[in-house]
């Protein structure tokens, strides 16, 4: 529904405390993100969208987005509202310790599984990608399982696409560009994709954290950084409490490098800075038979 009134500017719409309170709330309890303090970031990032909508008030906003029973315009809000950040080799350290650490440790075959969990635009589960296929060769390419989710659709649109500007991608070393990147012609020359065999290590699928995920797993490695930042400590435990259900025994946690997991209550060991284990097994458990041949579902 429009509103009758004529376009207001957003400049015009003021947020009152309460609205603020409302989408505060709305936001913590679909997807934990804890938006205290932040009025000036929600008041510029959801005054664009009443603009376009044209609307005259915050409250009139919230009507309308509890009112969509698509879910369309909660997404989009939630969309406005989270920090997407990421770069390819982000925090490259845990990209050395699969390399020198987890690989070594795996059985020599079946499936290698990792989730990239709140994996934004794609750099992240590309960049584990790149970091196996460069360690592995070929084999990798028949045992990697990679399952990227984010709570936003919007994100995933693009990290499905996999296609970046050249300027991104200056991290990842030539050899791995040109095994697993093609670079753009005419109006895309600025830009690459992500060759085909390599998006298909990766299956993408909108995940709320803040849900339990018995569907999916479990893994040997879970990345799940510069998402916990967002979130206070309850809802950190529940994330948590959910991430270490789906982890082998043997398997490893890493979170981003200003995140930590103090406070929390956990079973898992710290390894070193951002990285924990958990308990059993001495090489990681076996996650399972690779499956990307007869499944197809990537
Ligand atoms: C700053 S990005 C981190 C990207 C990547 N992990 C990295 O470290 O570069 C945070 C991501 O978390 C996602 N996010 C926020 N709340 C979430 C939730 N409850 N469940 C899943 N993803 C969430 C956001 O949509 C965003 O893409």
């Amino acid at each position: 529904m429009i509103a009758e009134a004529s376009p207001v500017p957003s400049s015009a719409v003021e947020m009152r405390p309460n609205e603020f309170e409302r989408i505060r709330r709305m936001a913590y309890e679909f997807c934990g993100v804890d938006l205290k303090g932040k009025h000036i970031l929600v008041s510029s990032r959801l005054g664009k969208k009443i603009r376009l909508l044209q609307l005259s008030s915050f409250t009139q906003y919230c009507d309308q987005v509890e009112a969509d029973s698509s879910g369309a315009m909660f997404t989009e809000m939630i969309d406005a509202l989270t920090t997407n950040h990421t770069s390819f080799y982000r925090e490259s350290r845990h990209f050395d310790f699969i390399r020198e650490v987890v690989l070594p440790e795996l059985p020599e075959q079946g499936e290698v599984a990792i989730w990239s969990a709140a994996c934004s635009t794609g750099e992240e589960p590309y960049t584990i990608a790149f970091t196996v296929i460069e360690a592995l060769g070929q084999k990798a390419y028949s045992r990697l399982a990679i399952t990227a989710t984010d709570i936003s659709t919007r994100v995933l649109e693009k990290a499905k696409k996999g296609l970046y500007p050249l300027t991104s991608v200056e991290a990842v070393s030539p050899e791995m560009r040109r095994e697993c990147l093609m670079k753009g012609t005419g109006q895309y020359a600025s830009q690459c994709m992500v060759k085909a065999e390599t998006k298909k290590l990766i299956t993408f699928r909108q995940w709320n954290l803040l849900e339990q995920c018995p569907s999916i797993g479990p893994f040997q490695v879970i990345f799940c950084r510069n998402v916990m930042i967002y979130f206070d400590q309850q809802t950190q435990q529940l994330v948590v409490d959910n991430l270490v259900s789906r982890l082998l025994p043997g398997g490893y946690l890493f979170i981003g490098h200003a995140e930590s997991l103090n406070g929390i209550t956990h079973s898992l060991e710290y390894v070193c800075t951002a990285t924990y284990r958990k308990p059993g097994g001495s090489r990681i458990g076996k996650a399972g038979v690779p499956r990307r041949v007869s499944t197809g579902t990537r």
